[in-house]
């Protein structure tokens, strides 16, 4: 279950509707899952009242939530992506309180899991994703305690002093209590998860385990860090086509040749850093460390939310910036940023990674990031390429080899964007090559059975502290 179908409904140039991949991560990460598992997706097709009934899509079956207008308003735009993302964001932008939001998502929760309680066959496993879903749990519990549930967080979860703000802080909680296991990016996250148990609930913890009342006793809840990955495999084999390397030597020749190029991969999301990188980048111009022409940022920024007040803020702020840069710096010949406000197939990106000396990974606060963990994947053939990565993305905890910066530091992320394009080959190589070890090992397939395998332990009472 995610508030996102792995597809969303779009209407062709023929006025024919036809369904293509959504976006965002979480889709990238579950499809592969899906299909091997035989499984049903519950979620939304991206747009108001569709009136679907449920239908196959690729070998896997699609069970379609309805949202109105006033839902999209109220708990997604509204309660998912202006109170919980910003918050859970480490209060990046100031998040907004609403009782009415409130009880939208209340309401859409209630929705998708009467969805999943009707659909799931006994004792089948339920995986809830994501913050959008939080109270889904408890629900599937209190209505078939015969399922196993899991839930995974995607985005970070913020420490007490920031959760705390959140007036419906317990019930989330205990909407999340409802699981077998409750999975979240990294160890620091559900570590911040216990102690919001801690504080907010009589309920005693024993390192990753909460005891939950259950009838005369208790049972217990597995809160663990399972760091989400990529389909490494796929992603590589993609990356060594002959006609993806012959479209990054293309990108490169569109571009003028530039000695190097730098790449820039985001939804358009402030919690992205996309406004700290573009100030790093035009001081190094203004200080004449870059030169035009010498160096190139190509800047993928998907379009994301943009109903939401802080998100056209972002647009205008980033696209003022951008203008600013180009016009101040380039030359007839030459734009110092290429800007792309739209997204990519699959394809595009991997000769967008095969063509980008250095990516820029600059967020403020990132669950994950599997943009970071893609640029190694597609690199695995040359070994080429040097990641910059803000050590407040969850990818930090496992990539240590990049260039690890902290985006708020405009003269380290400066020395850092200057060092990694004079990095000399060995280098690059050295720290590609640890990196490529890591995604490999630590795949999607890696972190869906591990997740899984902690599901049937806890189902069977296995001894957890094992
Ligand atoms: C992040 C979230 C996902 C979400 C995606 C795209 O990756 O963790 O849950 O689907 O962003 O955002 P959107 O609001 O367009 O679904």
């Amino acid at each position: 279950m995610s508030n996102r179908l792995p597809v969303d409904r779009t209407v062709g140039p023929d006025g024919e509707p036809t369904w293509s991949p959504s976006p965002g991560g979480l889709v990238t990460a579950l499809e592969p899952v899906m299909r091997s598992a035989g499984g049903a997706w519950v979620g939304w097709g991206g747009q108001p009242d569709l009136g679907l009934e449920p239908f196959e899509h690729d070998g896997i079956r699609i069970i379609p939530i309805d949202l109105s207008e006033t839902d999209i308003e109220r708990y997604y735009e509204g309660f998912s992506n202006d109170t919980l993302w910003p918050l859970y964001h480490d209060v990046i932008a100031p998040p907004s309180y609403h009782r009415v939001w409130w009880d939208s998502y209340v309401g859409v929760n209630r929705r998708f899991a009467d969805a999943a309680i009707a659909a799931a066959a006994p004792d089948a496993t339920v995986w809830v994703q994501d913050y959008q879903l939080q109270l889904v749990p408890r629900m599937l519990r209190e209505a078939r305690p015969d399922l196993t549930i899991g839930f995974f967080n995607h985005i970070p979860f913020p420490a007490y002093g920031i959760y705390s703000q959140l007036p419906w802080r317990t019930q989330i909680i205990e909407g999340l209590l409802g699981a077998d296991v409750i999975g979240f990016q990294r160890v620091a996250d559900a570590g911040n998860f216990t102690r919001a148990v801690r504080r907010l609930l009589p309920y005693s913890t024993k390192g990753a385990i909460v005891n939950v009342p259950d009838g005369d006793g208790a049972r217990q809840v597995l809160a663990k860090a399972f760091p989400i990955s990529i389909d490494t495999a796929g992603f590589e084999e993609l990356a060594q086509r002959p006609e993806v390397q012959a479209r990054a030597a293309q990108i490169r020749h569109d571009l003028g040749n530039p000695a190097k190029i730098m790449l820039g991969v985001d939804r358009l999301d402030y919690t992205k850093g996309i406004r700290h990188r573009l100030k790093a980048f035009g001081e190094l111009l203004a200080d004449g460390r870059a030169d035009v022409g010498d160096v190139t940022l190509v800047q993928v920024a998907s379009p994301s939310r943009e109903r939401v007040e802080t998100y056209r803020q972002l647009r205008d702020e980033v696209e003022l910036t951008v203008g600013r840069i180009n016009g101040d710096y380039g030359t007839i010949s030459h734009q110092p940023i290429s800007y792309l406000h739209h997204g990519f197939p699959r394809e595009e990106m991997a000769a967008l990674y095969l063509a980008a000396d250095v990516m820029l990974v600059t967020a403020l606060r990132d669950g994950m990031n599997l943009v970071a963990k893609e640029y190694v994947a597609a690199r695995s053939g040359d070994l080429d390429g040097v990641l910059v990565l803000s050590e407040f993305a969850g990818a930090a905890d496992e990539l240590r080899t990049a260039v690890l910066i902290n985006p708020h530091d405009i003269a380290g992320l400066k020395d850092a964007i200057s060092g990694a394009l004079d990095m000399p080959r060995e280098e690059r190589r050295r720290r590609m090559r640890a990196m490529r070890k890591r995604v490999r090992e630590n795949d999607v397939e890696h972190w869906s059975q591990t997740f899984l395998d902690a599901l049937r332990r806890v189902r069977r009472g296995d001894d957890l502290s094992a």
